[in-house]
């Protein structure tokens, strides 16, 4: 068993950081009020024509394996009462099939990038991102009336600022957390920690998972300052 990382007060931590393999180690874990997972996607990674060098985020989404997806039987409603599963367009048939078989309710959430890629690839310009949250009974969205709505317009992270593709924006972060019923919730697929800092700013208690130390090392110290920011406000 990976041995965790733990961030906050001796014998009472805030979060539990495991650096491995999400489908060994979430199981392991037990109950969450939510899974909130950001997980890779499936895209085309190649084209991209004349704006292609301008794009180094996409060559790291294929160097470290983000563009193959993901095996749905992570989200499993009898250890979470609510999902937050962030998907790419093409994964919308299937991530959708999944948590209606799996939830009593579900919502397609957009987010909004004011700033996209002035490029569509065969594609659409993807100026829209895709997350469903799914609960079941008790576990309904919360937060006040401007909270719940389902499109939320902020710039996206550059990949310079934390060395990952496709780091979350925290404002973004910061809504859903406010969205999500209940005090625990784990990331699976944490990446740089986005997920963590929500929580942690948000006084929840969050444990998080992900296999690539580089990135792993990143989440600890994003989530460990704002534990940090928290207590000196305190
Ligand atoms: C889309 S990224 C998440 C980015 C994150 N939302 C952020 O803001 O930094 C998905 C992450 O899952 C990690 N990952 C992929 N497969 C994994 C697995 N089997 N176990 C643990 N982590 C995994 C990848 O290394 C990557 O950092």
């Amino acid at each position: 068993m990976v041995t965790p990382v733990f961030i906050g007060p001796p014998g009472a931590p805030v979060a539990r950081l495991y650096c491995g393999d999400a489908y060994a180690i979430r199981p392991t874990l037990g109950w969450f009020d939510a899974d909130m997972m950001d997980p890779p996607y499936i895209i085309r990674t190649s084209g991209g024509g004349s704006f292609r060098k301008h794009r180094p985020y996409l060559d790291q989404i294929q160097e470290e394996g983000l563009d193959r997806g993901f095996d749905h039987a992570i989200i499993n409603p009898l250890l979470c009462g609510a999902a937050v599963v962030f998907c790419h367009n093409d994964q919308v048939p299937g991530v959708s099939a999944t948590l209606d078989g799996l939830f009593h309710r579900m919502a397609l959430l957009v987010w909004q990038k004011t700033t996209p890629m002035p490029v569509a690839n065969k594609h659409y310009v993807p100026e829209l991102e895709i997350y469903f949250h799914a609960w079941n009974r008790g576990y309904h969205p919360q937060g006040e009336l401007a909270d719940l709505k389902r499109v939320f317009a902020c710039r996206s992270r550059a990949l310079k600022d934390f060395g990952h593709p496709t780091v979350k924006p925290d404002a973004l972060m910061d809504k859903i957390v406010r969205n999500v019923a209940g005090q625990t919730i784990c990331d699976p697929f944490m990446g740089t920690g986005s997920t963590g800092v929500a929580a942690i700013r948000a006084g929840r208690t969050f444990t998080g998972i992900e296999h690539n130390p580089t990135h792993f090392a990143t989440a600890c110290a994003r989530i460990e300052a704002a534990w940090e920011e928290l207590r000196q406000a305190a």
